[in-house]
């Protein structure tokens, strides 16, 4: 999609029809004002699309307050969403705004709202309800006027449907869903990112762009991309600064650049969720696509998957795969 230079949805690159009607749908949310709740994957562009969203809104020379409400504490929940008074609880020296009073007249981007605490949801929800916000230790009730957009990356239906969200909170906040295409559903927006990126590090780093060969483009293309844009980000950075200016690159390299990232994914952002696994089955869906990714290769599939050959045929035989 072709933006003019200062359009506030130009950092959102796309060439996928998917991902443009969405932009053009965000465009149009964008000007209403009104509540936008944004679903996708982990890496998928969420917080970009909030961002372009409110530069593009009537409230854009206002802020946009960010709440990641995985972060929030929920002892102090109500103080964070809606600020105190000076002595309302030991610790509190001073007044505090909260959230939902800074973002006043602007934007309220509640991020990861999936993981927002059953306390936070009633806390949230009364204030979605009235408009009223209340500084813990205060009985002095302010009007907020503020524009919400909420993300997650949780299907919050069925968080719903499991008890997990609150329903009235859910309907609230689902006015106008925007749920942005994870990378494999327009693998044609691969190519184009993989330019992007590569250009964007290679200019910081005073070099010439790494060139992808027709093998690396192809492996580029079979990769199922579960960290989304963010991961492709993580590559092209990788391969900018660990090879030499306007390297060749191959498929084989695409293959151990994917190799480590799964590594980092797996150590650092694998959670359990809170529903839990079903950790047979996983495994079993696990070794398979091992397998499919090494094209069959029983050493290769072991590799993906941190294991010694051995290690992985045991479980093959086990899964009677
Ligand atoms: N369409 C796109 N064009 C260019 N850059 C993009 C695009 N989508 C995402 N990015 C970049 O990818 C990275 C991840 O995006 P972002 O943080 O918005 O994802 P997210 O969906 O909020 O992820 P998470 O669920 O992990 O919070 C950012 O650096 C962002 O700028
Ligand atoms: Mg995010």
């Amino acid at each position: 999609m072709l933006f003019s230079r200062n359009d506030p949805f130009q950092p959102l690159i796309s060439h996928s029809p998917g991902l443009e009607s969405l932009i053009r749908s965000a465009q149009i949310a964008a000007a209403a004002d009104i509540t936008i709740l944004i679903q996708g994957e982990t890496g998928v562009g969420k917080e970009l699309l909030a961002q372009s969203i409110h530069r593009a809104s009537p409230r854009a020379s206002k802020p946009m307050i960010t709440v990641n409400c995985a972060a929030l504490n929920d002892q102090l929940i109500e103080s964070q969403l809606f600020g105190h008074v000076k002595g309302a609880f030991t610790g509190a020296h001073t007044d505090s705004v909260g959230y939902i009073e800074a973002a006043d007249n602007g934007c309220l981007f509640l991020d990861e709202i999936g993981e927002l605490s059953a306390r936070g949801q009633a806390a949230l929800l009364r204030f979605l309800e009235s408009g009223e916000c209340q500084k813990t230790g205060s009985n002095e009730t302010r009007y907020i006027d503020t524009r919400v957009i909420a993300a997650t990356h949780r299907d919050l239906q069925q968080m719903v449907s499991r008890g997990e969200f609150r329903q009235d909170l859910f309907y609230r906040l689902n006015v106008v869903t925007l749920r942005l295409p994870a990378l494999r559903e327009r693998r044609r927006d691969i190519a184009l990112l993989f330019t992007h990126f590569c250009q964007r590090y290679a200019a910081s780093q005073n070099k010439q762009p790494p060139r992808a060969d027709k093998s690396a483009l192809k492996r580029l293309q079979q990769h199922d991309w579960p960290g989304n844009v963010r991961e492709l980000r993580n590559v092209c950075a990788r391969l900018v600064t660990l090879h030499d200016s306007g390297a060749i690159i191959s498929g084989q390299t695409i293959s151990h650049e994917l190799a480590m990232q799964s590594t980092t994914i797996d150590s650092s952002l694998f959670e359990l969720p809170p529903e839990g696994i079903r950790l047979e089955q996983l495994e079993q869906d696990l070794l398979q696509q091992a397998l499919n990714r090494a094209d069959g290769n029983k050493s290769q599939a072991a590799r993906l998957l941190g294991i010694t050959r051995d290690a992985f045929l045991y479980r093959l035989k086990k899964h009677k795969l």
